[in-house]
């Protein structure tokens, strides 16, 4: 059938016609607001690279949660900034830390929200990379399993609903989820950062989390960007290991591999619309080229649309209030 038969403007004819045959809608809990706890201040501090995001104190951070609850968000993804950094990244696996203090203080306050941790190294380390490098600065695997698994545990303690392994060492999901369970946090899910390229898109994140690596990169760990194939293995691989939710980041570069996890797994997944997206709107909104809202909300919505069913973005406040 072809036109004139076949006349797809038919169904787009006005807002009556557009809202029923909607396919995708955007909810408000599918969003998670990623939020940066730093130890040692006393007041929140902007982060220039993302405007309108901050650092906060563990003492104010239920003041943005808590907006952010107002909103209507009920999901958040912490990082911590911790005031000591050496190789191994001490503070990341103590039990009195930035985090486990947050997420105590969070918990009683906020008792229906959902807290998830993420858990890598490279905030914690005087060196930023996501693992221990060796005297040659090779970044060992096996070596960095071990303080990760004790820094999931430390969250976990402290009463973290959901554990968010970022560092893409490999075994990571099946170390963590053991120690989990050795520890008695069996029942605490893990959402594993399965394909996380190794992506441009994450500069500004690393002025917020003072976490740039200070020598090399992060290709040796995170994936190359051009590989699909290599994407479903590892997605795969997490989710033998024990994985409960399996994520795809950045975002929007990488609609294709979040239709592709869709596809081929039946557990949840999530995409990270990481800070570079989240900057990059912000300044071409701020110079007028663009308009804020319906960007924002075309975007979440076509992660959606890939397939996300969790989405982790700096916007969840503001799109939660227009939801
Ligand atoms: C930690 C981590 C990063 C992001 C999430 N967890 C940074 C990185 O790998 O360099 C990026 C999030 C964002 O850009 O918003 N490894």
């Amino acid at each position: 059938m072809f036109f004139p038969i076949k006349r797809q403007r038919r169904l787009r004819k006005d807002e009556r016609f557009r809202t029923t045959f909607r396919e995708t809608q955007l909810l408000r809990r599918n969003l998670v607001y990623p939020i940066f706890i730093e130890e040692g201040i006393s007041e929140p501090s902007a982060i220039n690279a993302m405007p309108g995001q901050m650092r906060w104190p563990v003492e104010k951070v239920s003041e943005a949660v808590g907006e952010a609850v107002n909103n209507g968000v009920s999901s958040f993804l912490l990082f911590g900034i911790p005031e000591n950094k050496d190789k191994f990244g001490t503070s990341a696996y103590d039990p009195d830390g930035v985090i486990p203090q947050a997420v105590s203080m969070l918990r009683h306050r906020f008792p229906k929200a959902l807290i998830i941790t993420d858990v890598c190294l490279c905030a914690y380390t005087d060196h930023g990379h996501c693992g221990i490098p060796d005297a040659s600065g090779k970044i060992q695997n096996d070596e960095t399993l071990t303080y990760l698994c004790q820094m999931a545990v430390a969250h976990a303690k402290a009463g973290a609903d959901i554990i968010a392994p970022s560092d893409m060492m490999d075994g990571r999901i099946a170390a963590i989820r053991s120690a989990l369970d050795i520890d008695g946090y069996g029942d605490v899910p893990i959402m594993s950062y399965s394909v996380k390229s190794a992506s441009s898109f994450y500069g500004p994140f690393r002025e917020a989390a003072d976490s740039a690596p200070k020598f090399g990169d992060r290709r040796s760990y995170q994936m190359d960007f051009a590989n699909a194939r290599e994407a479903f293995i590892e997605l795969n691989l997490d989710y033998e290991e024990g994985a409960d939710i399996l994520m795809v980041k950045p975002a929007l570069p990488s609609l294709d591999l979040i239709r592709m996890a869709r596809d081929a797994f039946q557990c949840p997944i999530a995409a990270y619309q990481v800070s570079g997206e989240y900057s990059m709107i912000k300044a071409a909104a701020a110079n007028g080229w663009i308009d804020e809202k319906s960007v924002i909300l075309e975007t979440l919505t076509s992660i959606k649309r890939a397939g996300a069913d969790l989405i982790m973005s700096y916007f969840a406040p503001q799109a939660a209030t227009w939801l």
